[in-house]
């Protein structure tokens, strides 16, 4: 071998371990964070990470709710190819935690003191036999309305906050010839509003037996009959438009005043904050009527996938980071959600922040916490799916109130 071709095979192959190393200091992240508010929450976790010479490989998956990032995900592990870290909800932590799928943190989180600050609702989402596996980023709630402040007075319309105030502000806004309900036609955003409009029909016992407990009886009932009935008062006041709509497009229609309100989790506030909009002066969030002592929650966690028996570096890094109170405040206010450490400083916090942080603590302390339905806190994906085919098909108009009662019994029954 001639010295040049030595010294190029020599060059490439420090190339080639250069070029190594730094593909092994990439964590590839699978999310479905794409609207502009949630790319703006996830450029917070990007830039905290590259900070510390972690690269990001983006693997993002639209589709609000996650439903098609966990399809996409089983295609990954199935073909031997699980991404390093995977936003995660609630009870799919716990599937792929049992089948035993993901990395063991309890190194970082024992050396983080995590047992102390993360709330206990939280942490039985987070644990799967006494074993970290996943790093909460935060808690959202799916009982919020948001509403444009100008629609509102322009109409002489005040914050509803019962059931029957709100119908009058709807009926109120459809005779003005306003959109009244901005929303968009999935299945999930159909599941996001039944999840309000069933706690503030039969309250908070009731919600607990008919989405947590499963019972027959719950789910079968007059008052779960009434609940459909709310839902298709709702479905009288969207636009004819909404079929298949994506959320952040609902939330657009309230930004702009094309719609009265949305009912939506407080990731609808990223869209507004990412507009530019101000809280109080240009839109108002409130607990969805007749739910302001209850908190319906979901957690978005990153699960970190097992990559051969111990956690990575990066993978270390990354849960670190996540659930530093510094990065806690700064991704969440952004976001629209709050923290999910119980010792973060809400200063930095707008006033929907404030509210959804307070809420939280007392809906904690007076046992009003119960995990989204909608959003798998309730039940496993099998249960989920069932009821959001009603939930759905209700709101299509495919079933009246009293069949779509006889279809979820049934439906939840098979789906056990
Ligand atoms: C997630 C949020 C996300 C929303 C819409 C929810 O399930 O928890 O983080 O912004 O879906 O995509």
């Amino acid at each position: 071998m001639t010295n040049l071709k030595m010294a190029l095979k020599a060059s490439v192959a420090v190339f080639a371990l250069t070029a190594t190393s730094a593909v092994a200091e990439d964590v590839e992240v699978l999310h479905w964070w794409t609207s502009g508010g949630e790319a703006a929450a996830l450029n917070v976790l990007k830039g905290d990470l590259e900070s510390q010479g972690i690269g990001w490989q983006d693997m993002p998956v639209a589709g609000g709710g996650g439903e098609q990032a966990m399809t996409v995900l089983r295609a990954r592990v199935t073909a031997g190819d699980a991404p390093t870290a995977v936003q995660m909800l609630g009870f799919d932590i716990l599937d792929w935690g049992n089948q035993g799928a993901l990395a063991d943190l309890n190194a970082v989180a024992a050396k983080e003191g995590w047992d102390d600050v993360v709330p206990a609702a939280l942490q039985e989402f987070a644990k799967v036999d006494g074993k970290w596996v996943s790093a909460p980023v935060n808690v959202h709630s799916t009982n919020w309305v948001w509403a444009n402040k100008s629609v509102l007075d322009a109409n002489g319309i005040a914050v509803p906050t019962t059931w029957d105030e709100f119908t009058a502000a709807v009926e109120t806004l459809a005779a003005a010839g306003v959109t009244p309900i901005a929303h968009g036609g999935q299945a999930w955003q159909d599941a996001t509003v039944f999840d309000a409009v069933a706690m503030s029909t039969g309250g908070p016992d009731f919600y607990k037996a008919a989405f947590i407990d499963l019972d027959s009886e719950a789910l079968g009932s007059d008052t779960m009959k009434e609940a459909f009935d709310r839902m298709a008062f709702i479905r009288a006041n969207v636009d004819d438009n909404f079929s298949g709509r994506d959320w952040n497009l609902a939330t657009a229609m309230v930004i702009n005043g094309e719609a009265g309100f949305q009912m939506m989790g407080d990731w609808a506030k990223g869209e507004f904050l990412n507009a530019g909009k101000v809280p109080g002066e240009d839109f108002l969030c409130f607990r969805f009527p007749g739910t302001t002592e209850q908190v319906t929650f979901n957690a978005d966690q990153f699960a970190m996938f097992d990559q051969g028996g111990v956690v990575s570096d990066q993978q270390a890094a990354l849960a670190s980071s996540i659930l530093s109170p510094s990065f806690q405040s700064a991704f969440n206010v952004v976001k629209g959600s709050v923290p999910a450490r119980t010792d973060v400083s809400d200063a930095d916090f707008d006033d929907c922040g404030k509210q959804g942080m307070k809420d939280l603590a007392a809906a904690a302390s007076s046992g009003n916490l119960f995990g989204s339905m909608a959003h798998g806190h309730a039940n496993p994906a099998s249960v989920k799916n069932a009821m959001y085919d009603v939930i759905t098909a209700h709101f299509n108009g495919e079933y009246d109130s009293e069949t779509a009662v006889d279809e979820l019994v049934t439906a939840v029954e098979i789906a056990q």
